[in-house]
Order: C-alpha cells, then structure tokens, then sequence
C-alpha cells in the first residue's frame, strides 16, 4: 500500500519542522524522522542562532564575517538573502513559544533585552541563545507548534532508505520525484510514501569520522540518498571540526561550547600554556578552521592527547547561570569549571557542503527540496560561520515552503512499485556491518581529517572503493536493517568527501593539505560538484 500526503519532510530537527509549520496550511504533511521525534543536531546546539538584532551591529557586518570565514567561497547573494531574512524568522520563531535568554538593559527602568553572545570570527555579539541549551529550545517550541496542528502526522522510528524517482522508474523527460521508501524500524517493513513534494532535511554526517560532536543520527543519508537519485552534491571536502569537544575516557561527543571562549576562555596548552596568539590576531576567538589546525598542531607537536580550555577567571555564579548544561555535565565527569580547565580536543562537527541547492532549497530533481545541514547553498563557502546554520535552516525552510506552495506541481500517476528487498538475513554477518563502518569512521579521522595529503587521500579513495563493493554485494542479498544502510550511506558519503577532497588542488577554508598549502586563486569561486554516473 502507498501512503499519500501532499508534502513529504525527512526529518524532524530545525529544517523539516519549520518546513512542515510553514506549509501545513496547504495540504496534509507527513514528518518521517529515524528515530525519535526529538533526536536530532538541532537538539543538541548550545551556541545559539546568529542574527542581526542589536543597534551597535548590522547586516553589512554579518555578511562581512560570514564571507570573511568562507574563505572566498561563499555566494555573496545567498549571504545576504539569509542574512537579511533572518531578524524576521527570529521574530515568528519567538512568536511561536521559543524562549531565548535575556538581559537587564542597564539603567533605572528594569527593561529587558535579549542577551546576545559571541563566538569565533563574529565582529559584534549577535548569537541570540537559551543559555547553552538553544537547540533544545528550538525542538521543544517548533514541537509544540506541531502538536496543535491536526494536519501534520510524524512517523517516529521510520528510516527513509531511498528516494523515488521518474528516472528510477525509468520515465522519460525531467527527473521528477515522487516520494520515498521508508523502513519501519520496529516491524522491519519497508512502506511506500508519495507526495508531489519530498523536502530533504535530514542533517549532517559527523558519524563519518571516529570523533564528533554530532549525535548517532548524523550518518548522512539525505546526501547519500540525493546522490544516488541523481541529483548534484557539492564541496564535500569541507567538514567543520569543532575545536572544542569535552576530553574524557567516558564522555560521548559532548561539545564545549565555542561561546565559552566568547565570556572569555582561553585555550591553553596541556601544560597551562596559552598559544592562540602564534596563530591569530583574534587568538582562541579566531574562526574555527584556524583554531582547530592550531590545536591539531599544538597536539602533534607536544604528544599531549588534549589542550585546555580556561575560563577559571570568570565568577563561578555567571558560569553556572551561563552555562547550566556545561558545567553540570562536566561535573559529571568530574570537572569543576569554575575552579579547573577543561580537558578538550578538536571533533567532526558541521557539514558545510551538500545537496547543491538554491536559496529557497530547490535541487535539481523537480519537486525535491533540501534544507539544513543536508543542503549546500553557498552560505558557508570553505567554512561556516558560528551560529548561522540554523539560521540558515530557518531562513531556507521558509523560503523552500512559499517556493513549494506557489508553485504546484500537475499530479504525475505514475504506479510506484513496492520495494524490492534480499531474502538473506543471517545473524553471523552483522559483524561484517559493525566492522566496516568502525574501519571507515577511523580511515576518515586518519586520512581525511583537519591536516590531509594527497597520499592519505589515495589511500583512503582505495579502501573506501572495496568496502563499498563489499557492502553493496550484502546490501544487495540481506534484509535491510537501519545498521546496514546506515552503513552504506557512510560510506557513501565518505566516498563523497573524498572524491571532492582530491578535485580541490590547494588548501582553502577547512580543507588543508600539506601538497598545497596555499589558496588557488584560480579555486576561487569554484565549487567541486559531484553527480552519480549515469549507468548507460
Ligand atoms: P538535524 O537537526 O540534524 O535533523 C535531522 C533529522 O533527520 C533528525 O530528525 C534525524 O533523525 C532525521 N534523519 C536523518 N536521517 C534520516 C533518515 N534516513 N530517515 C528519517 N529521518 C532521518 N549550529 C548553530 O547554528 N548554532 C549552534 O549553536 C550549534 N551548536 C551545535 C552543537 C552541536 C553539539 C552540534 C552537533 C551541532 C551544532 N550546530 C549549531 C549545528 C546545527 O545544530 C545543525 O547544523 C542543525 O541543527 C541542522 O539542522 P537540520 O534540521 O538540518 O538537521
Ligand atoms: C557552539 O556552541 O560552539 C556550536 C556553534 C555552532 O556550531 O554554530
């Protein structure tokens, strides 16, 4: 049987439920998210949104930092759009329920304003923030604007596998997309789902590499999946590492927010040392390409497997009020950071390349959208600025929705075929999948990490094309299983970053490699754009 909407959203972090709020008025929306409703990157960001709402900024400013951190790749007029659109979005975001945190405005009337923090590479405080929790503010408020809306259904646990196609089906003419197949995690039925609309936003693929800062649901399928169907990804040699994730035998992927260095932190090295000042005038504020290599290099150079955060100075109440979240999770752990540095080290962290899309997250397939971390507009460029990815996601939903609800699409009844799966499910090969995928994750942190080569590169392009193979025989004879085609999409993606890595002859941005370590002139401006092969 084949479920229809009119709107189809992959995912249900900052993208796809802004998307589904903005359209929900046009017809029934289906929210299809792996896991559940909560879980996504957007859960989890502490910083806050980056957006122009106090007197002493401007727009000319922000789009000056974000193309200055983009490092020549950015698209000028994405910038701007974004920028500009983005008080707006805030206002309708507040508007909704979300809660950002404030300030007392100095003076005798006691008025409040909103509290405006700093990161790396922003010239005025402009992160608007829920103390280090903002991701989990933004989930709860656009959620709860979801529960009152009787036309949104969401699909918890309901992995979606692979997009479905015209071209797939083997029609003729533009390649149009008609929806997607969906595995339900619990019964292990894979469900047909078709809309004349699919919105891609199903977030990064921090799980690429051994150390992250994303939770497990980032494996990037949504660009493994647009890639297979056809359409172009872009600049995937750009993986952002945050500098700064906790350091502990035990901790899982827990970020110290860049903000803390904005109140004041100071990297040092493990010795007590501070050591920004060799790298950049903006020291341990500096953007996070040049702070990430700095600490890679600080590490390298002293064998030590950490660096140190301090914001020691700071009075212990305004850490605590600031950030609540850091300071209780850390103490967890056993680290008191009002009285002690934080151990941390760099981690895969953003995404900044993508489904190439336009501003308002039309792709090249008709009727597919991509929003979010999923899709690569040219607002980053070489490298994102803190703080405005979910600004972007927000700017573009709402963009993609007044694109996708003014413009409709004639009906296309084409009959869909049920999904086609192996009949082979023998336990004793599971070991295969949980092999290959720790084997690419650390063939990632190795060779392809903040320092690369064209020998690491090769050598990784190699071991990725066998374990493709392998895993696309089994992919091919088995069940599938959220593990296996998990598997597959990281592989896929790490196929992707590599293939774009060794197409960008320089250093520029995130991507370094000692073969060239200058910028190109000659790369200024160009993208690395990846289409599937069309099989003749
Ligand atoms: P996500 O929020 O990641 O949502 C993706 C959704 O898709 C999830 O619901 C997931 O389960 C679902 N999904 C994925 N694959 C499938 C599939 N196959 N089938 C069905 N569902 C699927 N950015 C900022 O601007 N400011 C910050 O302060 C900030 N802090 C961050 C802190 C951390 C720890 C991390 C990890 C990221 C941070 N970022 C921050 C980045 C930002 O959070 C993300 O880029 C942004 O939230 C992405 O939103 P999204 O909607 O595109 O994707
Ligand atoms: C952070 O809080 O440091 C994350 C901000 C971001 O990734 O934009």
């Amino acid at each position: 049987m084949t479920r229809r909407f009119d709107f189809l959203v992959l995912g249900s972090g900052i993208a796809g439920l802004s998307f589904a709020l903005n359209v929900a008025p046009h017809g029934r929306v289906a929210i299809i998210t792996k896991k559940n409703r909560a879980e996504s990157n957007t859960n989890y960001a502490q910083g806050g949104i980056a957006a122009v709402t106090s007197k002493e900024d401007s727009f000319e400013l922000h789009v000056r930092d974000t193309l200055e951190a983009g490092a020549g790749l950015c698209k000028e007029d994405v910038v701007r759009t974004i920028v500009q659109e983005g008080p707006a979005r805030i206002a309708e975001l507040i508007e909704l329920g979300m809660r950002f945190s404030e300030r007392e405005v100095p003076g005798p009337n006691g008025a409040r304003e909103l509290d405006l923090g700093k990161e790396g590479g922003h010239s005025r405080r402009r992160i608007l923030h829920a103390k280090d929790v903002t991701g989990r503010e933004i989930e709860r408020a656009l959620l709860a604007a979801i529960a009152s809306r009787a036309n949104i259904e969401i699909f918890e646990d309901h992995f979606a596998i692979d997009l479905i196609t015209s071209h797939k089906l083997g029609q003729e003419g533009s390649n149009r997309c008609l929806g997607v197949y969906v595995l339900e995690r619990k019964s292990g039925l894979v469900e047909t789902f078709a809309a004349p609309v699919v919105f891609l936003a199903t977030g990064g693929c921090g799980k690429v590499y051994l150390y992250t800062t994303n939770p497990d649901i980032a494996t990037g399928d949504g660009v493994a999946m647009a890639y297979r169907a056809g359409t172009a990804v872009a600049n995937m040699e750009f993986i952002q590492f945050h500098p700064t994730c906790l350091y502990h035998p035990k901790a899982k992927s827990f970020l110290i927010s860049e903000a803390v260095r904005g109140e004041g932190g100071v990297l040092k090295t493990s010795d007590g040392v501070p050591f920004m000042d060799k790298y950049h005038s903006l020291k341990s504020l500096a953007p996070r390409d040049i702070v990430a290599r700095a600490i890679d290099s600080e590490m390298k150079r002293s064998g030590a497997d950490y660096v140190l955060l301090d914001i020691t100075h700071k009075p212990a109440p305004f850490l605590i009020e600031r950030f609540p979240n850091i300071y209780r999770t850390c103490l967890t752990f056993g680290i008191d950071i009002t009285k002690e540095p934080i151990p941390v080290v760099p981690a895969a962290h953003y995404q900044c390349g993508g489904v190439m899309t336009d501003v308002d997250g039309s792709t090249e397939i008709t009727g597919l959208y991509a929003v979010g971390e999923v899709a690569c507009t040219g607002l980053h460029g070489a490298n994102r600025l803190a703080s405005n990815s979910l600004l972007e996601a927000l700017v573009c939903a709402h963009r993609a929705a007044i694109r996708a609800t003014e413009t409709p699409l004639p009906p296309l009844r084409i009959e869909i075929p049920p999904w086609q799966s192996g009949k082979a499910n023998n336990a004793d090969e599971l070991v295969v999948v949980s092999h290959n995928w720790d084997e690419i994750r650390r063939l990632m942190w190795d060779y392809v990490g903040i320092v690369r080569t064209n020998k690491r590169l090769e050598r990784a392009r190699k071991r990725i094309a066998n374990l493709l193979e392998e895993i696309q025989e089994y992919y091919w004879d088995f069940i599938v299983t959220s593990d296996l085609l998990e598997l597959r999409n990281i592989a896929t993606v790490a196929d992707l970053i590599v293939a774009s890595a060794l197409q960008r002859p320089e250093s520029r941005g995130l991507h370094y490699n000692l073969d060239y370590p200058q910028p190109d002139p000659e790369w200024a401006n160009r993208d690395t754009i990846l289409r599937k092969p069309i099989r003749t």
